[in-house]
């Protein structure tokens, strides 16, 4: 799963980024409502072109996007309209930025100090290698006591491509050491749109609230 395979999917456009939501995240909307959001600078890893993006920059302070493929970005700023502007990899408008980069090789310089992360569909785009690079390198940006709302799918049998399936297990074995993990909820999905295609069995859609302890390095 590198980067010219999301070119790709980008340049390919329609199933190939059925990813994305024509909505806000409902949990997003449940799990951090606007009262949560004030103030704060969120991070949103591998962010596509994801409308949540937003819903966070209305109500937080700063939003700090990351996502690799330039095609992304550009539909973002062509779908909400608005004073935008580029510098190399930085887009920016108001208080949300967009940086044009491969995640794995930013620096806590790059994305400043980080209250809040949402990842919706990060985790899950990851093989298992990458997985634990992610969350090192998403750990390598956090201070104690940021808050992370983690949106991930479970589902069998595996596809052993992205989406990935990822189990409750699974989120507390990778994060666990570092976060105070609590599992919100695991929705049956019988009817989303890969269980049909997939043929699976079951499919749910499970919301983590992480809040990074202050006793670890
Ligand atoms: C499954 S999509 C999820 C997008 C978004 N979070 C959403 O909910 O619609 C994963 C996104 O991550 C981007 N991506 C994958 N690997 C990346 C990396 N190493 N650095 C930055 N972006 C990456 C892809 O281009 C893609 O837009």
């Amino acid at each position: 799963m590198d980067l010219e395979f999301w070119q790709e999917s980008w340049a390919r456009g329609g199933s190939a980024t059925s990813f994305h939501r024509p909505d806000v995240h409902p949990f997003l909307e449940t799990y951090l409502p606007p009262e949560t959001l004030h103030g704060r600078r969120v991070l949103v890893p591998l962010c596509g072109k994801t409308n949540d993006l937003r819903y966070l920059a209305r109500h937080a302070r700063d939003v700090v996007g990351v996502e690799a493929v330039e095609r992304a970005v550009e539909q973002f700023f062509i779908e909400h309209p608005g004073k935008v502007t580029r510098t190399g990899d930085v887009w920016r408008s108001d208080n949300l930025v967009i940086l044009q980069r491969d995640f794995f090789d930013l620096s806590r310089d790059d994305v400043g100090d980080v209250d809040v992360v949402y990842d919706r569909a990060a985790l899950v785009a990851l093989p298992p290698d990458m997985r634990a690079r992610y969350v090192d390198a998403l750990d390598a940006l956090l201070g104690p006591g940021a808050r992370q709302l983690v949106i991930t799918l479970e589902y069998a049998p595996e596809l052993g491509a992205a989406p990935f399936s990822v189990s409750p297990g699974e989120v507390v074995r990778r994060y666990g050491a570092r976060h105070e993990v609590m599992h919100l909820r695991g929705d049956e999905q019988p009817f989303h749109r890969m269980v049909a295609k997939y043929n699976l069995k079951f499919l749910r859609e499970h919301a983590f609230l992480l809040v990074r302890r202050p006793d670890v390095a």
